[in-house]
């Protein structure tokens, strides 16, 4: 181990210099928690395909891939050369614009549960207005969400993200009461926990597949389960593909599991790894 790392240390000595610069201006040096590593991370100086070249000249093959948002892989030709000819004739409106519904008429095409759609920048931003949807539709106040459910930094669903699930998971958030958990997965006691909330409950937001939890898909019987409960109950169900959505297939992954969620939240691979988050 140490072996690799003083390998590491050796070909990456611009690399650490630079990251002393950063570490006097970002928190841990990183503009995302998710960015730092032992014993400093490599500073990136370019991206094509798969590969990412750090300013000692290194090349790695990436697994991350913008946070999952870049399926075409770093600088896709057929997407720069979209980028470029935009950005030569306007960005920023801040007008009602045709791209915009173009745009619209693909996804409602290939999610045909997002009747009216919304754009914000983050995924985190998506999920932090299907909660207030939710929580407006219904006029009552918990959403539950699932154990090592990660949604964004929305004050919202701060809460049960990392094992053991028992411990805030940060400072300022106030109103964790109405978030609960629920155990992915087990059907029975999530209905346990949700009847004992039922009159209160303003939605159940879940990702078919759990991501930043370790990719874990969850059964069909687990997600219509929960949507029947759901439904019997005047509350919503909100399904956050912002992971899943447009990679295992031209759409979502809850119509290949026969699924009728309220809410769809999309992010990462619709923007193509320019910010963005979707309420469907
Ligand atoms: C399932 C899920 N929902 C929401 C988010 C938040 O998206 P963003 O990072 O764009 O705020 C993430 C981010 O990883 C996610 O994995």
């Amino acid at each position: 181990m140490s072996s690799t790392l003083d390998t590491y240390r050796k070909n990456t000595k611009k690399s650490a210099r630079i990251f002393e610069r950063s570490k006097k201006l970002h928190i841990n040096g990183v503009s995302h928690n998710i960015r730092f590593f032992e014993p400093y991370p490599f500073v990136t100086k370019s991206a094509r395909g798969k590969h990412l070249i750090d300013v000692d000249g290194n090349k790695y093959t990436d697994y991350w891939m913008g946070h999952w948002s870049l399926i075409l892989g770093h600088a896709a030709p057929k997407v720069a050369e979209k980028v470029k000819k935009q950005i030569q004739d306007c960005w920023m409106h801040g007008t009602v614009n045709e791209n915009t519904i173009e745009f619209s008429e693909i996804i409602q095409k290939a999610v045909p549960v997002a009747e009216k759609i919304r754009y914000v920048s983050t995924g985190t931003e998506a999920t932090m207005y299907a909660t207030r949807i939710a929580r407006a539709k219904t006029r009552k106040k918990i959403i539950a969400k699932i154990e090592g459910g990660w949604h964004g930094y929305t004050t919202d669903l701060l809460k049960s993200v990392n094992y053991p699930f028992d411990q805030s998971e940060s400072a300022g958030l106030i109103d964790e009461d109405h978030i609960i958990s629920i155990p992915y997965n087990n059907l029975e006691k999530s209905i346990s926990i949700l009847e004992s909330v039922k009159n209160n409950l303003a939605g159940v937001i879940i990702e078919p597949l759990l991501g930043g939890a370790g990719c874990i898909p969850a059964t069909k019987e687990y997600l219509s389960g929960i949507q029947e409960f759901v439904h019997n109950n005047n509350s919503l169900f909100i399904l956050d593909e912002i992971v899943t959505g447009f990679r295992f297939r031209f759409g979502c992954l809850y119509k290949t599991m026969d699924l009728d969620p309220d809410i769809v939240t999309l992010g990462k691979i619709v923007g193509g790894g320019f910010p963005i988050g979707v309420i469907c």
